[in-house]
């Protein structure tokens, strides 16, 4: 079987929310995405693009129906006022009977050299403490896991909490 790399359409935004399902329901968080096929729409192909996504495209095997989105990553850009840019990879995901074949370690050359073009300093991703099959993943590439190292902790305020903030005790 056969895949390829590309980076996504607009016409792939089914697939991307598809995707994203599958990879909230394998962390037991499938109820978590609210997100709908406008919004990514949106959000990603618009005039101020807040993602961008490459798409895994296998070719071939039994399907008789065309080439078929096995996988994806999606990433962004943020910074770091120590060191500069940085590549944020949100979310990789590759469908599970495509798995163990590849594409995973080509998507993260992919990004690799692409954030090396971009003068990124590194690549930035959280993993749920319980996806201990995808740590390793990283810790067999050499990742470092600043939460153990750095003792970092991820903090979010939530929408009710932004609320609160934005508004002035008189208002
Ligand atoms: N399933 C998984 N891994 C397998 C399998 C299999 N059936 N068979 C073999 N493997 C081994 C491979 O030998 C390889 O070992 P290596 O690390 O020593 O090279 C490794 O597992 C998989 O390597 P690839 O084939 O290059 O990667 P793959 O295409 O399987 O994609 C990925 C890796 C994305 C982590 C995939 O396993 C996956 O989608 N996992 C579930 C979702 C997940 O955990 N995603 C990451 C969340 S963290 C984040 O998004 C930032």
């Amino acid at each position: 079987m056969e895949y390829k790399l590309r980076k996504a359409e607009p016409r792939d935004v089914p697939d991307i929310l598809r995707l994203v399902k599958e990879l909230a329901k394998y962390e037991e968080m499938e109820h978590g995405v609210k997100l709908t096929e406008k919004e990514l729409l949106e959000d990603g192909f618009g005039d101020t693009p807040f993602y961008h996504c490459i798409i895994a495209e296998v070719h071939g095997g039994n399907s008789s129906d065309g080439p078929k989105v096995a996988g994806f990553a999606m990433y962004y850009f943020t910074y770091d006022p120590w060191v500069g840019k940085q590549l944020y990879l949100e979310e990789f995901y590759v469908m599970d009977e495509y798995r163990g074949m590849g594409i995973g370690s080509e998507v993260l050359r992919y990004l690799s050299d692409l954030a090396l073009k971009m003068r990124c300093t590194g690549m930035l991703f959280v993993v749920a403490e319980n996806n201990e099959s995808s740590i390793q993943f990283y810790k067999r590439r050499g990742a470092d896991d600043l939460s153990q190292e750095e003792g970092w902790r991820l903090f979010c305020f939530n929408k009710d909490r932004l609320i609160k903030m934005a508004t002035r005790p008189e208002e």
